[in-house]
């Protein structure tokens, strides 16, 4: 073999772009540690007669993605179109030629990632994905590699930089959700349609990447409980900065007697927890494992070149394996695991009530909470007469019985209507 490795890129958007520009800017420092000479030498795009930012050879650049794949003079495929099609089928194409594989997909990955593992696993050759969660993050490599040894117990991150921002604004600056969607999108951290990060889509596909890493077994999207913020208010902001707590939309990975959980929602986290002080668009991940203890690592979630930073690590590392005819670490035999249902999870809770001034409010609420046996540790009242809120803090509850204490409480005369309802970070099992 000789001692350049020639890569096909796929898609040279804002991460495209940056990678090829990092590769050209730390030329030598890369050709260094990687042992070997790294060269996009194929470039697929959509649109040919788009401006772009880089430097690109002559003919290196073209809109036929699969000739790049299967082009004999590539040795490498990095995938950054996004999306499922033509994603998946490229880079079926190219494990199946058996060429590695380095991707930053996490739409793909989150929905189609046995299928990819195995075709990778059944050629032998690697298929890397650091920058699928977390952008910038070192994620994956330190679950599969540093903590191999590791039995996890749960991973919580804030895993998207919108949501993060957004709720930043809100508590900081006491800004509504719609002003503080807007002002994302002025600052290009939001999408002119903000759905997949508001309503937490983004993250779910990253907690069920998180999961399938973290617990070896096969977790998709779907199986991912998840819950948006666009039902967060200011008040609920201040109320929880009240109690002590900042609320973060939370991708969390858990595994309990053999079954696995993933969800995204919004909680309430303790001040004094590092996730509380994560702010703006940064990301962070917070693991949890029997023998390490705690350990949170913080970042740049998203942006061309953070992005681009991730997908490098594992393109060197790909290189590095290819140049020397090895593998690097897989991530072994996903096993099928049982996925544990959000109703049996279990939680402290804040619930905000809109009651009506009559006598015998309280006792009426607390009936209903006692019947289902959830038990209220705080309440507060905020206002009098008519228009008064009342903010309670569960104890540990399970899921279906405060969903069933709600359902209860909604019909109760006294009750004007149900605010918010948050889970708790602390009070766990
Ligand atoms: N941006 C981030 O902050 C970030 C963070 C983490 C992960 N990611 C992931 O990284 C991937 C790329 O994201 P991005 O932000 O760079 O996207 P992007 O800016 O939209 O770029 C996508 C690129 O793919 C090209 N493309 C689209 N369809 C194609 C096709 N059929 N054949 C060949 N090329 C095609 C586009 O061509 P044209 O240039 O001609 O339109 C463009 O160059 C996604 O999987 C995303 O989820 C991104």
């Amino acid at each position: 073999m000789t001692d350049l490795v020639r890569v096909g890129l796929l898609g040279c958007g804002n991460v495209g772009a940056a990678l090829v520009r990092v590769l050209d800017t730390n030329a030598d420092l890369i050709r260094r540690r990687a042992g070997v000479k790294i060269e996009v030498t194929r470039v697929a795009v959509h649109n040919l007669a788009k401006e772009r930012d880089v430097a690109l050879a002559p003919g290196v650049l073209t809109n036929d993605a699969d000739a790049v794949v299967s082009d004999h003079d590539v040795d490498l495929v990095v995938e950054v179109i996004g999306g499922v099609e033509p994603a998946r089928s490229l880079i079926l194409t190219a494990l199946k030629a058996h060429k590695p594989v380095v991707t930053a997909n996490k739409e793909l990955l989150a929905n189609f990632g046995g299928e990819l593992f195995e075709a990778a696993e059944t050629a032998g050759v690697d298929l890397l994905f650091e920058a699928s969660v977390a952008g910038g993050i070192p994620l994956m490599r330190p679950l599969r590699e540093s903590l191999a040894g590791e039995r996890i117990r749960r991973v919580m991150g804030i895993v998207n930089g919108t949501t993060n921002y957004v709720l930043t604004r809100m508590t900081e600056e006491g800004s509504t959700f719609a002003e503080a969607v807007a002002e994302a999108q002025a600052l290009g951290y939001a999408e002119r349609d903000p759905t997949a990060d508001v309503e937490g889509f983004d993250a779910a596909a990253k907690a069920a990447i998180i999961a399938t890493i973290a617990f070896g077994a096969r977790v998709v999207g779907g199986d991912v409980y998840r819950e948006g913020i666009t039902h967060v208010t200011a008040d609920d902001i201040a109320a929880a900065a009240e109690l002590g707590y900042g609320v973060k939309l939370l991708a969390v990975a858990d595994e309990r007697d053999g079954r696995v959980g993933a969800r995204v929602h919004p909680a309430m986290v303790p001040v004094d927890h590092p996730l509380a002080s994560v702010r703006g668009s940064y990301n962070a991940v917070f693991i949890e494992g029997e023998t390490v203890g705690q350990l949170m690592l913080l970042g740049r979630g998203a942006g061309g070149g953070p992005t681009a930073s991730a997908v490098l690590g594992d393109l060197i590392d790909a290189a590095k394996n290819l140049h020397a005819g090895a593998r690097g670490a897989t991530i072994g035999a996903l096993t099928r695991k049982p996925i544990q249902p959000i109703d049996e999870t279990a939680s402290q809770f804040y619930v905000s009530l809109d009651v009506v001034d009559r006598p015998g409010v309280l006792a009426a609420i607390a009936g209903v909470f006692g019947k289902h046996n959830v038990s209220i540790q705080s309440m507060q009242q905020k206002g009098q007469g008519e228009g008064a809120r009342l903010i309670f803090v569960t104890h540990l509850a399970r899921e279906a019985a405060l969903t069933a204490t709600i359902h209860e409480v909604r019909d109760l005369d006294v009750v004007a209507s149900v605010g918010s309802v948050l889970r708790v970070i602390g009070g766990e099992e």
